[in-house]
């Protein structure tokens, strides 16, 4: 008789153990460990679908020297949109297994199809265990895209799904989710930890063997009742998250992890009924049509990746109406604005603690950058004292504890972008300008210490 064994998995985190526990030890959740069948036959009898029956004896690997390993430059196929490009690092790694990671809703499918009715001449399998045929040739329909070699095949079982792959031969194969697939060799329900941690294997296996390129789509659960998104991250070649605010129409694809480029890089979309556009542009929507002299606006000049971005800050502080002034942002470290608070209210004299300070990055875009410190000073001590600042000055810097301007990364680049978009002034660091050429730019950059100078200069 084939030997069952079980194991219990945290649903949260996935890590495993060989009893239940009440708290996992990994994650620190409570009552999330649940029985999982994880073995039905011996691994030695496994057969892998695809595989045709000559390719089944094993190939040993060898040791080797770098030396001796043979090296071409990867190359990688145009997705023809340029944003996914980007954030993969150039365009589609043959081979790679890529997870889109998102909350249900924000339009993980959408763009997964979009993307297979743009690459043309490629063969293209899109499987899907969510929707129906019907339901995906409908949303088909509304977008402005249409391709004759993007197959969909709705289906669960991954030893289906590459019997199916085995007769077509995709170029590229997308799974819409992983979550809805099942292996056989795995008895567990679908979207448990062992199912999806077994059929990404699957997948992996197969993109690395066949050299087809792999995207699946990933649901984040906040409440842990499928496996999330999380435990597959160290399997896969790339994770992207599509982010966004459901009620706003810009959705931002992000890279947290790329074996094949950088992670820094971000792609903007804008939901349309008409599907995804691709946003070029992102500093003309970030920088909202503003009144003429609103106070406790600013404009920071950041950085994702190497593409820099021209930024609204927006803020608002007003006397605290109750005895404990809040502190509250949107897109921006709410422990970052604290301590400038604090500078601004030790180095520059201003009363803020008793204030309520909203703080508010426009257009739904979440930014680590220190660069945009000064930006935010400004924001807040144009507010603080009704001042207005013009709308043709920008800033990139950051606020040291001791009130001083520190120089910034790329400063180069966001002078450039600046000047594209228009502006007049740019604030930075005087300490950052060595090496730079600045005649070469249309726009006057303007060198500080202090924020005290700053402030002296703008009101
Ligand atoms: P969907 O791709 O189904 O989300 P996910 O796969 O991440 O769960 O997208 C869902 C939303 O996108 C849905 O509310 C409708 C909207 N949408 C548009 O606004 N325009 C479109 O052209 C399409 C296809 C969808
Ligand atoms: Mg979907």
């Amino acid at each position: 008789m084939a030997k069952i064994k079980t194991a219990y998995f945290c649903q949260n985190c996935g890590a495993q153990s060989p009893k239940w526990i009440g708290r996992c030890t990994s994650c620190g959740e409570w009552n999330t460990y649940v029985e999982e069948l994880v073995e039905k036959e011996s691994p030695g009898k496994q057969t892998v679908a695809w595989k045709s029956e000559s390719d089944k004896t094993s190939r040993r690997s060898k040791p080797r020297t770098l030396k001796e390993i043979d090296y071409v430059q990867e190359e990688r196929y145009d997705s023809f949109d340029t944003e996914l490009n980007r954030v993969l690092g150039g365009g589609i790694v043959p081979g790679s297994l890529v997870l889109i990671g998102g909350e249900p809703g924000i339009g993980k499918s959408t763009l997964m199809l979009q993307i297979a009715l743009k690459l043309k001449g490629k063969k293209v399998l899109y499987v899907s265990g969510e929707e129906s045929e019907q339901q995906i040739k409908m949303r088909a329909g509304r977008m402005q895209f249409h391709s004759d070699d993007c197959y969909i095949l709705t289906e669960v079982s991954t030893q289906n799904i590459f019997q199916q792959v085995k007769e077509m031969k995709p170029e590229i194969l997308i799974i819409d989710s992983i979550q809805t697939l099942n292996t056989s060799f795995v008895e567990s329900a679908p979207g448990t930890i062992s199912q999806v941690k077994q059929c990404t294997a699957e997948l992996m296996k197969f993109a690395k063997e066949s050299a087809v390129p792999v995207f699946m789509i990933g649901h984040i659960n906040k409440d842990g009742a499928i496996a999330g998104p999380k435990v597959l991250e160290h399997m896969v070649d790339t994770v992207l998250q599509f982010e966004g605010d459901r009620h706003l129409a810009y959705r931002i694809l992000r890279t947290t992890k790329n074996r094949f480029g950088s992670t820094s890089e971000l792609g903007i979309y804008e939901m349309q009924h008409t599907g995804l556009r691709e946003v070029s542009n992102p500093s003309e929507i970030l920088i909202t049509q503003k009144e003429h002299d609103l106070s406790g606006v600013s404009i920071g000049a950041t950085l994702e990746g190497k593409r820099p971005l021209l930024i609204e800050i927006q803020s608002l502080v007003s006397t605290a109406a109750y005895g404990n002034p809040q502190r509250s942002t949107t897109g921006f470290d709410v422990k970052r604005l604290n301590m400038l608070l604090a500078v601004l209210e030790k180095r520059g004299g201003f009363r803020l603690g008793i204030q309520d300070v909203f703080l508010n990055i426009a257009g739904g875009l979440k930014v680590e950058d220190p660069a945009l410190d000064l930006a935010v000073c400004v924001a807040l001590v144009s507010s603080y004292g009704e001042h207005s600042v013009s709308e043709k000055a920008c800033f990139a810097a950051e606020v040291g504890l001791g009130g001083e301007i520190r120089a910034v990364s790329h400063l180069e680049s966001r002078i450039a972008e600046a000047a594209k978009l228009g502006f007049a002034q740019i604030f930075v660091s005087k300490y950052g300008l060595k090496g730079i050429n600045l005649k070469k730019f249309d726009i006057e950059v303007k060198a500080f210490g202090k924020l005290s100078e700053v402030f002296a200069a703008l009101f």
